[in-house]
């Protein structure tokens, strides 16, 4: 689980930190800055693909041209806030009862070569440092052919707590996913590292579009796309699974508008792709192409949560799901389902929720778990900065969340008005 995550002149946070739970949400107006985390999430993620700096902000293709990975929302330079020439991240994880922390600093240098390249990279586990960039050359340094590299020092295993040797790695990407096939890297420090990696590369980003969730699939395709591509054969999956789909249908029957009774997944037989037909308790069969959105957008976040979370190297790390707007298109009566559902499904443990929203109603209805990782992402006046808080913290929260609710306050704009006002008073205390 990403138990915490600090953004330093990413897009328009100078320094804010983001403290993440099982179910964690964010709140804020627009423009505020709440998708930008996203992004920052997105580019922990293509870390953990294994892509270089270049892919991971600018997108990776595939040989005919189809799309691999998408780039990062905003032009390559504007993910570093404006005015900067780099930005640093550093995540807080707990991987199977072990506390880590990875951190990265890129810089842009648009004349270079490559145009992106690490200059500060470490990773630390159970405050042992695996490895760290070499601290008196936290530049990348270059040899006499303009080949730059990033030297790291690695950990020494056993009792001694010093500095082992020190390799050399390319900057223009992660040392994460280069110092895994590394020759003078121990075992045991490369499990760790994959430890990580695998977390970052298991992270899942789910913006429903209802117009790509109609769409057939290709049999055999059990990834849900970031869309919610591949709905049918996803489903089809899960429903094969008795236990699993006995689960499924319970919640697909309570959360959906119409009376789903079963679900159907008939093959073309010309092109061969799997369709998803949704069949009513009265019979009707309703094919995805004339389902509604909402309840297409429904069973993608039922195949989301209830889908198959596979342990990763029998450890208990949860996998992270990154929602936008998850009200997007739900009526509030089925809203306290879904939150059911998600509040349920975080609290066992395999899986991490993180969601904006803007809805006053979901907030109402939030348990006090929920509540102690609820964040609102707001820009102080006169600044172009955002700030990152816990709504907990904020004064009085807690007494008003039970006097009014806490839909009412987001709803009145109490948690930027009490926001901007303790940050005032911060100021005037120094
Ligand atoms: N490199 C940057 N430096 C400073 N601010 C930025 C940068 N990139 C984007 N922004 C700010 O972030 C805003 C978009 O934030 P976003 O996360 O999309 O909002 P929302 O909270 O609605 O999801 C832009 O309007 C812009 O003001
Ligand atoms: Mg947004």
């Amino acid at each position: 689980m990403i138990t915490s995550f600090q953004l330093v002149d990413f897009k328009n946070f100078a320094d804010e930190t983001l403290r993440a739970g099982p179910f964690t949400v964010i709140v804020g107006a627009n423009a505020s800055g709440k998708s930008n985390i996203r992004d920052a999430f997105r580019f922990l993620h293509g870390i953990g693909r294994g892509y270089t700096l270049a892919e991971i902000i600018g997108g990776k293709y595939g040989a005919g041209g189809q799309v691999e990975w998408a780039p990062i929302r905003g032009a390559a330079s504007e993910l570093i806030r404006f005015g900067q020439s780099g930005f640093f991240l550093r995540v807080d994880l707990r991987l199977d009862g072990i506390t880590a922390q990875y951190s990265i600093g890129v810089l842009y240098d648009g004349g270079s070569r490559s145009g992106f390249r690490v200059t500060v990279e470490e990773l630390v586990f159970w405050s042992r440092c695996i490895y760290t960039s070499y601290p008196d050359e936290p530049d990348p340094v270059r040899d006499q052919d303009d080949d730059a590299h990033l030297l790291l020092r690695m950990e020494k295993t056993g009792e001694q707590r010093k500095y082992g040797h020190r390799i050399a790695v390319r900057p223009d990407q992660p040392a994460l996913t280069q110092i895994r096939e590394h020759k003078n890297v121990v075992r045991t420090h490369k499990d760790y590292v994959q430890l990580v990696i695998d977390t970052l590369a298991g992270i899942r980003f789910l913006d429903p579009m209802p117009d790509l969730m109609r769409k057939p699939a290709f049999p055999g395709q059990t990834v849900l796309g970031d869309n919610g591509e591949n709905l049918p054969t996803v489903l089809q999956e899960i429903c094969a699974n008795p236990e699993r789909g006995a689960v499924f249908y319970e919640w697909a029957r309570e959360l959906t508008p119409m009376d789903v009774a079963n679900f159907d997944f008939p093959r073309d037989p010309i092109t061969g792709l799997v369709q998803l037909v949704i069949g009513e308790t009265n019979e009707r069969k309703v094919s995805a192409y004339s389902a509604s959105d909402g309840t297409l957008r429904f069973l993608a976040m039922l195949a989301a949560l209830l889908g198959e979370h596979p342990t990763l190297h029998d450890r208990h790390v949860a996998r992270l799901y990154v929602f936008e707007e998850i009200d997007n298109g739900i009526h509030p009566s089925r809203l306290r389902l879904l939150l059911d559902l998600i509040e349920g499904q975080t609290a066992k443990g395999g899986i991490q929720v993180i969601t904006t929203t803007h809805s006053p109603d979901l907030l109402a209805m939030i348990g006090d778990d929920t509540f102690n990782n609820t964040s609102v992402v707001c820009r102080l006046p006169d600044t172009d900065d955002a700030v990152i808080r816990s709504v907990c913290e904020l004064p009085d929260s807690e007494k008003l969340r039970h006097s009014q609710g806490l839909g009412r306050l987001h709803a009145s704009g109490w948690m930027e008005d009490a926001l901007v006002f303790t940050g005032e008073d911060e100021e005037r205390v120094e």
